[in-house]
């Protein structure tokens, strides 16, 4: 028997961070220490109160499926979030509850599309968005960011690329890889572009300068996602939600009874407490992760990597590595064979990101600064 995958899997590229970050573990199991700057990936423990929450769910025997929307508490308090946080109303009727911001996205990707539609991302952009396109038999079509405008999304350019097939536009500020935040004004102007705009949120508070403008704030008919995993750290928890308006929940809510039954019960309860508690949590992590940007931009100056903007927002620099190699995933795989350091292949993120190398700051203060001494010897010895 010959099993064949379907043209739509085999058309889902690999993730390139991954690749680099599988290699790492196998170095790392032949003893070998590896400063990992590649993943996305926050290195706190989660906040107490999250913590205390998900042991008492599972003391009390809340282990059990919830409403496929996600329980109504949980709801009604991300409801209250975007009150508090942004001053918007968003009735509880329009979230659903997702197994991550990553199941909002494949929720999504089932309502909207059609075999051969298309949504537009923006180059650079999250390695992942294509896929979740093509995955759902999608055409992903991209938009070139300008680095020189500081990776503004410019509109009619945006608009040049839509065509009828076009389903939706994604925008993602705080961005990864380029840490970029979008301005209200372009929100409101993607908005106005008679396109569903998709706005995925989930780097919203970990901003280090202007917080970032929510979508919801400009249009009901728009797409939000958001999530636990980067704000709370708690990426393993697999925790978010989608705003949808409101006359699409049915099907969405059908879709998440059939493909994901509900997001898991301890981790709702834990998310109910990380609303309700985690504001400090989360302001003490934002300064921390902005002390060290501000390290690592300093050891990257140094070491004489070109860096287009500054991060705004999320925990990622994105810098030009062109005058190493324009191959960015070769540089990178020498970089962690020859110097242990991994580091995401900008080509990840888009043709625009190729030569570039992305690297997270997420990681403790003396990994990165020994990551950068690592990195001036290999450069040393070029
Ligand atoms: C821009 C962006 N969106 C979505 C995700 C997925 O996050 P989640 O853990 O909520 O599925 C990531 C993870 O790195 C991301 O960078």
């Amino acid at each position: 028997m010959t099993v064949r995958e379907s043209r739509s899997a085999a058309e889902v590229t690999p993730f390139l961070v991954m690749e680099i970050l599988e290699r790492a573990q196998e170095l790392e199991r032949a003893g070998v220490d590896i400063v990992h700057l590649e993943v996305g990936e926050p290195d706190f423990d989660c906040p107490p109160c999250v913590q205390a929450a998900a042991q008492a769910a599972i003391s009390a025997g809340r282990t059990h499926y919830t409403h496929s929307l996600g329980t109504l508490a949980l709801r009604e308090e991300i409801a209250r979030y975007y009150d508090r946080r942004y001053g918007v109303v968003v009735s509880p009727a329009r979230i659903v509850v997702t197994t991550g911001s990553s199941g909002g996205l494949t929720l999504l990707m089932a309502l909207l599309l059609e075999a051969g539609d298309e949504i537009l991302l923006p180059d650079p952009g999250y390695a992942c968005y294509p896929n979740f396109v093509r995955a759902f038999h999608g055409v992903p079509v991209f938009f070139p960011l300008d680095r020189s405008a500081g990776f503004r999304y410019d509109i009619g350019t945006v608009r040049r690329a839509a065509t009828v097939r076009t389903r939706a536009v994604m925008v993602n500020s705080p961005a990864n890889p380029t840490a970029a935040i979008q301005s209200r004004e372009t929100l409101a102007a993607l908005a106005g572009l008679g396109i569903p705009v998709i706005s995925d949120e989930i780097y919203h508070g970990l901003e280090y300068g202007e917080p970032a403008a929510t979508l919801l704030a400009i249009t009901d008919s728009g797409f939000v996602l958001d999530g636990f995993s980067k704000r709370y750290a708690i990426t393993g928890w697999r925790i978010g939600w989608l705003v949808a308006p409101e006359p699409l929940v049915p099907v969405l809510q059908c879709l998440q009874q059939n493909l994901f039954i509900c997001a898991g019960s301890v981790a709702q309860e834990a998310a109910l407490a990380a609303l309700r508690a985690g504001d400090e949590a989360v302001e003490a992590m934002r300064q921390e992760y902005d002390r060290r940007r501000g390290s690592l931009l300093a050891g990257l100056r140094a070491l004489g990597f070109g860096l287009p903007v500054e991060p705004a927002g999320a925990y990622y620099v994105l810098a030009d590595a062109r005058h190493l190699d324009a191959d960015s995933r070769r540089l990178a795989h020498r970089l962690l064979e020859e110097a242990h350091v991994g580091v995401a292949p900008g080509v990840d993120f888009g043709a625009l990101a190729e030569g570039h190398l992305r690297f997270s700051f997420a990681s403790a203060p003396g990994r990165i600064e020994l990551g950068m001494g690592r990195l001036s010897e290999w450069l040393l010895r070029q």
